[in-house]
Protein backbone atom coordinates (compact mmCIF):
# COMPACT_ATOMS: atom_id res chain seq x y z
CA UNK A 1 0.00 0.00 0.00
CA UNK A 2 1.61 3.16 -1.33
CA UNK A 3 0.40 5.24 2.09
CA UNK A 4 3.89 6.90 2.55
CA UNK A 5 4.08 4.72 6.04
CA UNK A 6 6.39 1.40 6.57
CA UNK A 7 9.03 2.19 3.39
CA UNK A 8 11.01 -0.19 5.62
CA UNK A 9 9.54 -3.45 8.01
CA UNK A 10 7.47 -2.02 10.90
CA UNK A 11 9.06 -2.94 14.17
CA UNK A 12 7.46 -2.91 17.48
CA UNK A 13 6.01 -5.10 20.21
CA UNK A 14 2.51 -7.41 19.64
CA UNK A 15 0.93 -8.85 22.81
CA UNK A 16 -0.73 -12.23 20.98
CA UNK A 17 2.05 -14.50 21.08
CA UNK A 18 2.85 -14.20 24.44
CA UNK A 19 -0.15 -12.82 26.25
CA UNK A 20 -2.54 -14.40 24.07
CA UNK A 21 -6.24 -13.98 25.15
CA UNK A 22 -5.67 -13.74 28.85
CA UNK A 23 -8.70 -11.55 30.54
CA UNK A 24 -8.25 -13.00 33.72
CA UNK A 25 -7.26 -9.56 35.24
CA UNK A 26 -8.68 -10.83 39.02
CA UNK A 27 -6.44 -13.49 39.36
CA UNK A 28 -3.31 -12.73 36.86
CA UNK A 29 -3.32 -8.91 36.75
CA UNK A 30 -0.09 -8.44 35.76
CA UNK A 31 -0.26 -10.50 32.72
CA UNK A 32 -3.55 -10.30 31.66
CA UNK A 33 -4.65 -8.21 28.47
CA UNK A 34 -5.30 -4.76 30.15
CA UNK A 35 -4.32 -1.37 29.86
CA UNK A 36 -1.40 -1.74 32.74
CA UNK A 37 0.25 -4.50 30.44
CA UNK A 38 0.74 -2.31 27.10
CA UNK A 39 1.65 0.73 29.22
CA UNK A 40 3.87 -1.63 31.16
CA UNK A 41 5.69 -2.76 27.86
CA UNK A 42 5.71 0.45 26.39
CA UNK A 43 7.23 2.13 29.23
CA UNK A 44 10.09 -0.63 28.97
CA UNK A 45 10.64 -0.69 24.80
CA UNK A 46 11.33 2.85 25.37
CA UNK A 47 13.73 2.37 29.01
CA UNK A 48 15.16 -0.70 28.08
CA UNK A 49 16.64 0.50 24.62
CA UNK A 50 14.25 -0.80 22.16
CA UNK A 51 13.53 2.33 20.49
CA UNK A 52 16.40 3.35 20.42
CA UNK A 53 17.42 0.68 17.80
CA UNK A 54 13.78 0.77 15.82
CA UNK A 55 11.19 -0.86 17.61
CA UNK A 56 8.40 1.68 17.30
CA UNK A 57 4.58 0.28 17.35
CA UNK A 58 2.84 -0.85 20.65
CA UNK A 59 0.23 -3.03 18.90
CA UNK A 60 -2.82 -4.58 20.92
CA UNK A 61 -4.32 -7.64 19.61
CA UNK A 62 -7.30 -9.70 20.64
CA UNK A 63 -9.45 -9.55 23.37
CA UNK A 64 -9.21 -6.12 24.13
CA UNK A 65 -12.74 -5.62 23.01
CA UNK A 66 -16.32 -5.63 25.15
CA UNK A 67 -18.67 -8.11 24.05
CA UNK A 68 -21.19 -5.39 23.21
CA UNK A 69 -20.61 -2.83 21.18
CA UNK A 70 -21.45 0.79 22.93
CA UNK A 71 -25.68 2.40 22.82
CA UNK A 72 -24.08 3.99 19.43
CA UNK A 73 -22.67 1.28 17.96
CA UNK A 74 -18.96 1.93 18.42
CA UNK A 75 -16.51 -0.23 19.60
CA UNK A 76 -15.95 0.19 22.58
CA UNK A 77 -12.70 -1.84 25.16
CA UNK A 78 -13.31 -3.72 28.41
CA UNK A 79 -13.53 -0.98 30.72
CA UNK A 80 -12.59 -2.86 33.33
CA UNK A 81 -9.35 -3.92 31.73
CA UNK A 82 -8.84 -0.63 29.64
CA UNK A 83 -10.25 1.50 32.35
CA UNK A 84 -9.38 4.82 30.59
CA UNK A 85 -10.70 3.57 27.33
CA UNK A 86 -8.38 3.29 24.39
CA UNK A 87 -7.80 6.73 23.42
CA UNK A 88 -6.03 7.33 26.83
CA UNK A 89 -3.88 4.08 25.94
CA UNK A 90 -2.88 5.53 22.65
CA UNK A 91 -1.99 9.00 24.40
CA UNK A 92 -0.12 7.51 26.56
CA UNK A 93 1.86 5.37 23.89
CA UNK A 94 2.37 8.62 21.82
CA UNK A 95 3.70 10.37 24.79
CA UNK A 96 6.61 7.94 25.10
CA UNK A 97 7.17 8.54 21.40
CA UNK A 98 5.84 5.47 19.87
CA UNK A 99 3.27 4.07 17.98
CA UNK A 100 -0.09 2.19 18.68
CA UNK A 101 -1.56 -0.27 16.80
CA UNK A 102 -4.65 -1.90 17.06
CA UNK A 103 -6.43 -5.00 16.31
CA UNK A 104 -10.10 -6.42 14.91
CA UNK A 105 -11.67 -8.86 12.37
CA UNK A 106 -13.21 -8.06 9.00
CA UNK A 107 -16.07 -10.72 10.03
CA UNK A 108 -18.87 -11.07 12.23
CA UNK A 109 -16.43 -12.02 15.23
CA UNK A 110 -12.70 -11.81 16.03
CA UNK A 111 -11.36 -15.27 16.28
CA UNK A 112 -11.77 -15.01 20.16
CA UNK A 113 -15.44 -14.13 20.03
CA UNK A 114 -15.65 -10.23 20.27
CA UNK A 115 -17.18 -8.34 17.96
CA UNK A 116 -15.75 -8.08 14.18
CA UNK A 117 -15.88 -4.91 12.35
CA UNK A 118 -18.60 -6.32 9.44
CA UNK A 119 -21.24 -4.04 8.82
CA UNK A 120 -20.16 -1.18 10.70
CA UNK A 121 -16.64 -0.80 8.79
CA UNK A 122 -16.99 3.43 8.06
CA UNK A 123 -17.76 3.44 11.80
CA UNK A 124 -14.81 1.77 13.10
CA UNK A 125 -12.46 3.32 10.82
CA UNK A 126 -13.94 6.56 12.14
CA UNK A 127 -13.70 5.18 15.81
CA UNK A 128 -9.37 4.64 15.51
CA UNK A 129 -8.51 7.33 14.08
CA UNK A 130 -10.44 9.14 16.65
CA UNK A 131 -8.45 7.12 18.71
CA UNK A 132 -5.55 8.20 17.03
CA UNK A 133 -4.45 4.87 16.29
CA UNK A 134 -1.59 4.59 13.86
CA UNK A 135 -1.56 0.64 13.19
CA UNK A 136 -4.27 -1.50 12.02
CA UNK A 137 -3.80 -5.38 12.20
CA UNK A 138 -7.21 -6.91 10.49
CA UNK A 139 -7.92 -10.83 11.36
CA UNK A 140 -10.48 -13.12 9.34
CA UNK A 141 -12.12 -15.28 11.26
CA UNK A 142 -15.77 -15.30 11.44
CA UNK A 143 -15.89 -14.60 7.47
CA UNK A 144 -16.13 -15.73 3.62
CA UNK A 145 -12.47 -16.09 2.61
CA UNK A 146 -13.74 -15.07 -0.95
CA UNK A 147 -15.65 -12.14 0.35
CA UNK A 148 -12.05 -10.73 1.26
CA UNK A 149 -11.06 -9.26 -1.94
CA UNK A 150 -14.17 -6.91 -1.65
CA UNK A 151 -14.18 -6.23 2.03
CA UNK A 152 -10.37 -5.50 2.70
CA UNK A 153 -10.12 -2.97 0.44
CA UNK A 154 -13.59 -1.34 1.46
CA UNK A 155 -12.27 -1.09 5.17
CA UNK A 156 -9.09 0.03 3.69
CA UNK A 157 -10.86 2.74 1.64
CA UNK A 158 -12.43 3.82 4.76
CA UNK A 159 -9.04 3.78 6.61
CA UNK A 160 -8.39 6.38 4.11
CA UNK A 161 -11.31 8.44 4.16
CA UNK A 162 -10.52 8.98 8.07
CA UNK A 163 -7.47 11.26 6.91
CA UNK A 164 -5.27 9.84 9.36
CA UNK A 165 -2.45 7.69 8.42
CA UNK A 166 -2.52 4.00 9.78
CA UNK A 167 -0.56 1.27 8.63
CA UNK A 168 -2.92 -1.59 7.56
CA UNK A 169 -1.88 -5.01 8.31
CA UNK A 170 -4.00 -7.77 6.36
CA UNK A 171 -4.65 -11.34 6.65
CA UNK A 172 -6.75 -11.69 3.85
CA UNK A 173 -4.16 -14.01 1.67
CA UNK A 174 -3.49 -16.69 4.47
CA UNK A 175 -7.43 -16.96 5.34
CA UNK A 176 -7.65 -17.48 1.57
CA UNK A 177 -4.90 -20.15 1.35
CA UNK A 178 -6.69 -22.26 3.87
CA UNK A 179 -9.74 -21.75 1.87
CA UNK A 180 -8.57 -23.10 -1.73
CA UNK A 181 -9.02 -19.49 -3.17
CA UNK A 182 -5.40 -18.37 -4.68
CA UNK A 183 -5.56 -14.48 -3.32
CA UNK A 184 -4.79 -11.89 -5.94
CA UNK A 185 -1.46 -10.29 -5.05
CA UNK A 186 -1.89 -7.57 -7.09
CA UNK A 187 -4.71 -6.31 -4.77
CA UNK A 188 -3.66 -7.15 -1.72
CA UNK A 189 -0.24 -5.19 -2.79
CA UNK A 190 -2.08 -2.37 -3.52
CA UNK A 191 -4.38 -2.08 -0.61
CA UNK A 192 -2.59 -3.80 2.56
CA UNK A 193 1.14 -2.72 3.92
CA UNK A 194 2.09 -5.92 4.97
CA UNK A 195 0.23 -9.49 4.76
CA UNK A 196 -0.12 -12.85 6.38
CA UNK A 197 0.42 -15.58 4.43
CA UNK A 198 0.65 -18.73 6.93
CA UNK A 199 -0.13 -20.14 9.75
CA UNK A 200 0.47 -18.20 13.34
CA UNK A 201 3.48 -19.03 15.42
CA UNK A 202 3.34 -20.91 18.10
CA UNK A 203 6.21 -20.49 20.71
CA UNK A 204 8.02 -23.76 19.68
CA UNK A 205 11.73 -24.42 17.41
CA UNK A 206 9.01 -26.35 15.15
CA UNK A 207 7.00 -24.01 14.07
CA UNK A 208 9.74 -21.75 13.65
CA UNK A 209 11.21 -23.92 11.23
CA UNK A 210 7.73 -24.63 9.46
CA UNK A 211 8.07 -21.10 8.53
CA UNK A 212 11.52 -20.66 7.54
CA UNK A 213 11.06 -23.53 5.35
CA UNK A 214 7.45 -22.08 3.62
CA UNK A 215 9.29 -18.59 2.93
CA UNK A 216 12.23 -21.15 1.32
CA UNK A 217 9.81 -23.39 -0.43
CA UNK A 218 7.56 -20.61 -1.60
CA UNK A 219 10.08 -17.90 -2.54
CA UNK A 220 9.90 -17.53 -6.51
CA UNK A 221 5.82 -16.95 -5.62
CA UNK A 222 6.07 -14.26 -2.95
CA UNK A 223 9.27 -12.48 -3.02
CA UNK A 224 8.48 -10.35 -5.62
CA UNK A 225 5.12 -9.11 -3.49
CA UNK A 226 7.51 -7.56 -1.27
CA UNK A 227 9.22 -4.51 -1.39
CA UNK A 228 8.75 -0.40 0.81
CA UNK A 229 5.08 -0.45 1.65
CA UNK A 230 4.25 -3.93 1.32
CA UNK A 231 5.38 -6.94 2.83
CA UNK A 232 5.16 -10.33 3.49
CA UNK A 233 4.44 -11.11 7.50
CA UNK A 234 6.18 -14.10 8.35
CA UNK A 235 4.46 -13.67 12.12
CA UNK A 236 5.71 -12.74 15.56
CA UNK A 237 9.65 -12.64 16.90
CA UNK A 238 9.00 -15.00 19.95
CA UNK A 239 12.77 -14.66 20.79
CA UNK A 240 12.78 -14.65 24.87
CA UNK A 241 9.59 -17.09 25.64
CA UNK A 242 9.95 -20.60 27.07
CA UNK A 243 10.44 -22.48 22.81
CA UNK A 244 13.75 -21.05 21.16
CA UNK A 245 16.95 -21.76 22.16
CA UNK A 246 19.71 -19.36 22.34
CA UNK A 247 20.96 -20.45 18.77
CA UNK A 248 17.58 -20.75 17.71
CA UNK A 249 16.60 -17.18 18.95
CA UNK A 250 19.77 -16.51 16.71
CA UNK A 251 18.25 -17.97 13.92
CA UNK A 252 14.59 -16.52 13.83
CA UNK A 253 16.22 -13.18 14.10
CA UNK A 254 18.86 -13.80 11.10
CA UNK A 255 16.14 -15.06 8.76
CA UNK A 256 13.32 -13.02 9.40
CA UNK A 257 16.36 -9.88 8.73
CA UNK A 258 16.82 -11.98 5.30
CA UNK A 259 13.31 -11.97 3.92
CA UNK A 260 12.46 -8.26 5.09
CA UNK A 261 9.48 -9.52 7.67
CA UNK A 262 8.58 -7.17 9.87
CA UNK A 263 9.98 -7.19 13.42
CA UNK A 264 7.37 -7.97 15.74
CA UNK A 265 8.54 -8.85 19.69
CA UNK A 266 5.91 -10.78 21.34
CA UNK A 267 7.93 -11.57 24.80
CA UNK A 268 7.53 -10.23 28.23
CA UNK A 269 9.94 -7.52 28.58
CA UNK A 270 9.77 -7.06 32.05
CA UNK A 271 11.58 -10.77 32.74
CA UNK A 272 13.68 -11.05 29.44
CA UNK A 273 16.90 -12.77 30.16
CA UNK A 274 19.89 -9.96 28.78
CA UNK A 275 21.28 -12.51 25.79
CA UNK A 276 17.57 -12.84 24.56
CA UNK A 277 17.51 -8.99 24.41
CA UNK A 278 20.84 -8.51 22.77
CA UNK A 279 19.52 -10.59 19.51
CA UNK A 280 16.38 -8.40 19.31
CA UNK A 281 18.84 -5.40 19.84
CA UNK A 282 21.40 -6.49 17.10
CA UNK A 283 22.26 -3.75 15.23
CA UNK A 284 24.14 -5.25 12.17
CA UNK A 285 20.80 -7.99 11.99
CA UNK A 286 18.40 -5.12 12.02
CA UNK A 287 19.95 -2.90 9.55
CA UNK A 288 20.02 -6.16 7.65
CA UNK A 289 16.06 -6.44 8.14
CA UNK A 290 15.94 -2.32 7.26
CA UNK A 291 17.78 -1.93 4.02
CA UNK A 292 16.57 0.85 2.42
CA UNK A 293 15.94 -1.15 -1.08
CA UNK A 294 13.64 -3.81 0.58
CA UNK A 295 13.98 -6.54 -1.39
CA UNK A 296 13.46 -9.51 0.33
CA UNK A 297 15.93 -12.34 0.54
CA UNK A 298 16.01 -15.84 -0.47
CA UNK A 299 17.04 -19.31 0.19
CA UNK A 300 20.27 -20.15 -2.34
CA UNK A 301 21.34 -23.28 -1.22
CA UNK A 302 19.98 -26.22 0.78
CA UNK A 303 21.62 -29.76 1.11
CA UNK A 304 21.90 -31.88 4.00
CA UNK A 305 20.59 -29.98 6.41
CA UNK A 306 22.63 -26.84 5.81
CA UNK A 307 21.18 -23.82 4.32
CA UNK A 308 22.24 -20.36 2.83
CA UNK A 309 20.10 -17.71 2.65
CA UNK A 310 20.95 -14.33 0.93
CA UNK A 311 19.86 -10.77 0.55
CA UNK A 312 20.70 -8.16 -1.59
CA UNK A 313 21.25 -4.64 0.68
CA UNK A 314 23.43 -1.43 -0.11
CA UNK A 315 25.72 0.10 -0.70
CA UNK A 316 25.37 -0.59 -4.45
CA UNK A 317 28.23 -0.32 -7.01
CA UNK A 318 27.35 -0.07 -10.74
CA UNK A 319 24.73 -3.11 -11.04
CA UNK A 320 26.67 -4.56 -8.07
CA UNK A 321 25.07 -5.09 -4.74
CA UNK A 322 26.27 -5.51 -1.21
CA UNK A 323 24.82 -8.55 0.47
CA UNK A 324 23.60 -10.51 4.13
CA UNK A 325 24.62 -14.07 3.97
CA UNK A 326 22.50 -16.40 6.85
CA UNK A 327 24.57 -20.08 6.85
CA UNK A 328 21.84 -22.33 8.79
CA UNK A 329 22.14 -25.59 10.45
CA UNK A 330 19.26 -27.23 10.41
CA UNK A 331 21.11 -30.92 11.33
CA UNK A 332 20.91 -32.53 14.92
CA UNK A 333 24.26 -34.25 15.03
CA UNK A 334 25.48 -32.10 17.99
CA UNK A 335 28.27 -30.50 16.56
CA UNK A 336 28.90 -26.99 14.46
CA UNK A 337 29.25 -27.96 10.91
CA UNK A 338 32.33 -26.17 8.54
CA UNK A 339 30.78 -24.38 5.51
CA UNK A 340 33.30 -23.62 2.98
CA UNK A 341 32.14 -21.87 0.47
CA UNK A 342 33.77 -18.45 -2.38
CA UNK A 343 32.05 -15.55 -2.37
CA UNK A 344 32.14 -15.90 -6.00
CA UNK A 345 29.64 -19.18 -5.21
CA UNK A 346 27.51 -17.30 -3.32
CA UNK A 347 26.98 -14.83 -5.79
CA UNK A 348 29.25 -11.57 -4.59
CA UNK A 349 30.87 -11.11 -7.90
CA UNK A 350 31.98 -7.48 -7.41
CA UNK A 351 35.28 -7.62 -8.44
CA UNK A 352 36.76 -4.74 -6.14
CA UNK A 353 36.11 -6.97 -3.42
CA UNK A 354 33.78 -7.26 0.06
CA UNK A 355 34.14 -6.00 3.20
CA UNK A 356 32.71 -9.27 5.42
CA UNK A 357 31.37 -9.02 9.32
CA UNK A 358 29.70 -11.70 11.37
CA UNK A 359 26.91 -9.46 12.80
CA UNK A 360 26.81 -11.76 15.94
CA UNK A 361 30.40 -12.17 16.69
CA UNK A 362 30.75 -8.51 15.58
CA UNK A 363 34.04 -9.47 13.94
CA UNK A 364 35.32 -8.29 10.68
CA UNK A 365 37.29 -10.54 8.15
CA UNK A 366 38.48 -7.51 6.77
CA UNK A 367 38.21 -7.32 2.28
CA UNK A 368 38.13 -10.19 0.63
CA UNK A 369 37.73 -10.74 -2.77
CA UNK A 370 34.98 -12.90 -5.15
CA UNK A 371 37.60 -16.04 -5.51
CA UNK A 372 38.00 -15.95 -1.45
CA UNK A 373 37.00 -19.10 0.60
CA UNK A 374 35.08 -18.44 3.85
CA UNK A 375 34.41 -20.90 6.47
CA UNK A 376 32.56 -20.56 9.19
CA UNK A 377 31.45 -23.09 12.10
CA UNK A 378 27.35 -23.06 12.08
CA UNK A 379 26.08 -24.45 15.08
CA UNK A 380 23.12 -27.10 15.35
CA UNK A 381 20.17 -25.64 14.87
CA UNK A 382 21.99 -21.76 15.19
CA UNK A 383 23.21 -19.75 12.47
CA UNK A 384 26.03 -17.65 11.02
CA UNK A 385 25.17 -14.42 9.94
CA UNK A 386 27.36 -12.13 7.62
CA UNK A 387 27.31 -8.63 5.76
CA UNK A 388 29.52 -8.23 3.00
CA UNK A 389 29.74 -4.48 1.56
CA UNK A 390 30.93 -4.13 -1.40
CA UNK A 391 34.31 -2.39 -0.76
CA UNK A 392 34.44 0.81 -2.45
CA UNK A 393 37.58 3.06 -2.36
CA UNK A 394 37.40 5.81 0.29
CA UNK A 395 36.97 8.70 -2.28
CA UNK A 396 34.32 7.03 -3.50
CA UNK A 397 32.42 5.83 -0.63
CA UNK A 398 32.72 9.56 1.08
CA UNK A 399 30.69 10.61 -2.03
CA UNK A 400 27.89 8.19 -1.91
C1 LIG B 1 -5.28 -15.26 14.35
C2 LIG B 1 -4.10 -14.39 14.01
O1 LIG B 1 -3.39 -14.94 12.94
C3 LIG B 1 -3.21 -14.25 15.23
O2 LIG B 1 -2.05 -13.52 14.93
C4 LIG B 1 -3.99 -13.60 16.35
O3 LIG B 1 -4.32 -12.29 15.98
C5 LIG B 1 -5.24 -14.41 16.67
N1 LIG B 1 -6.01 -14.69 15.47
C6 LIG B 1 -6.11 -13.69 17.67
O4 LIG B 1 -7.31 -14.32 17.90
Amino acid sequence: LDNGLVRTPPMGWLAWERFRCNTDCKNDPENCISERLFRTMADLVVSEGYAAVGYEYINVDDCWLDKERGANGQLQPDYSRFPNGMRALSDYVHRLGLKFGIYEDYGNYTCAGYPGILGSLELDAQTFASWNVDYVKLDGCYSHPKDMDRGYPEFGYFLNKTGRQMVYSCSWPVYQIYAGIAPNFSSIIEHCNLWRNFDDIQDSWASVESVIDYYGDNQDAIIPNAGPGHWNDPDMLIIGNFGLSYEQSKTQMAIWAIIAAPLLMSVDLRTIRPEFKAILQNKGVIAVDQDPLGIQGRRIYKKSGIEIWSRPITPLQQNYFSYAVAFLNRRTDGTPSDVAVTLQELGLAYPGGYAVEDLFEEVSYGVLSPETKIKVKVNPSGVVILRANIHLPRFQSQNQ
